[in-house]
């Protein structure tokens, strides 16, 4: 099926005769071929008595060009589609391939926080993941998370002016709505050998509802109303994580914390946290130099680390 849309990539109008002549297929075959394509959230154009086309030119994954970018990795693994990149990047750990970018162009099983989905439509998003050695001890890991979200978000605030802004402990949003997704799952043991897997999602070219989302999210072309180059935000991505996680790594989370809390939405909002089948409501203090999440309680100010925690906002007043 995605042959099609390589093959509709140039943004030219092709009759379903010519595109069925180059795949062995009916013109119904192909018909039913462009909706499904279409249900999977791609903008294919039917022109009448023409042919089909694509509401705007493909941007597909370079992976030559992300290998010029990618200095730090010994290889750029680009999957057509794969289960999810996490899973993909914890694959290669266990057959001892280390340093590896992996970049999909489709995920069948994307993983989010808290055991749920994460939408991964066809050529539309950036899914990527990598493993980051801890070799410094638990240490390494404060504020891991907190950095990672730091890294996107200057990713996008050049093209995302207001209201882009982080929540803790690392979603990028818009206002309300989420922008990208962040998951990090530890492989060894932080006190011997460990690898962070660093997973992280960002809507860029994605303009409907593939499958339903819970919470309410956005993408670059949805906020700009233009679509991005999706290779040139890898490359940024990869600089920004490239130099922010060495900082992370030499100086502590503590010299990112103010940079961190400048762009946190919710600095000074009444929030309710879960966690367990507990919950508790506070106003938000900003993040210690461990990246903890700082409560003003009825008995002062309490730090709550990552993990399964989720805040929401309350009415401030
Ligand atoms: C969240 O729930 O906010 C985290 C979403 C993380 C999604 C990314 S997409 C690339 C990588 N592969 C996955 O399966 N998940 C992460």
């Amino acid at each position: 099926m995605q042959e099609i849309y390589r093959l509709l990539a140039d943004g030219e109008t092709h009759s379903g005769s010519k595109l069925g002549a180059r795949l062995g297929l009916s013109r119904a075959a192909i018909w039913k071929r462009v909706k499904k394509l279409q249900e999977q959230g791609i903008e294919i154009i039917t022109v009448p008595g023409k042919g089909y086309r694509l509401a705007r030119p493909a941007n597909f994954i370079d992976v030559e060009f992300l290998r010029k970018q990618a200095t730090g990795f010994e290889d750029v693994h680009l999957h057509e589609k794969i289960d999810s990149t996490n899973a993909e990047i914890k694959r290669l750990i266990k057959q001892g391939c280390l340093r590896r970018l992996v970049i999909a162009e489709e995920q069948t099983a994307g993983m989010g926080r808290r055991g749920r989905r994460w939408a991964s439509p066809y050529a539309a998003n950036v899914y990527l993941s990598l493993a980051w050695p801890v070799t410094r001890g638990v240490a390494q890991l404060e504020g891991l998370s907190l950095v990672i979200g730091l890294a996107v978000y200057r990713t996008l605030k050049p093209h995302l002016s207001h209201e882009l802004g982080l929540k803790w402990p690392n979603d990028v949003l818009v206002g309300d709505r989420k922008i990208s997704g962040i998951l990090i799952e530890l492989m060894g043991d932080p006190a011997d050998s460990c690898f962070a897997v660093i997973g992280i999602g960002i809507n860029v070219n994605q303009a409907v509802d593939v499958e339903e989302i819970a919470n309410p999210w956005t993408s670059v072309l949805l906020e700009t109303g233009q679509a991005a180059d999706r290779n040139q935000l890898i490359a940024d991505l990869l600089a920004n994580l490239d130099f922010l996680l060495e900082q992370q790594a030499n100086q502590g989370f503590a010299v990112l914390r103010e940079d961190w809390q400048a762009a946190h939405l919710w600095q000074g909002r009444k929030v309710a946290l879960s966690f367990a089948d507990k919950e508790i409501e506070g106003v938000v203090q900003g993040v210690n130099n461990k990246g903890e999440l700082g409560l003003l309680l009825d008995d002062g100010v309490r730090y709550f680390a990552g993990g399964e925690i989720s805040v929401r906002l309350r009415n401030d007043c």
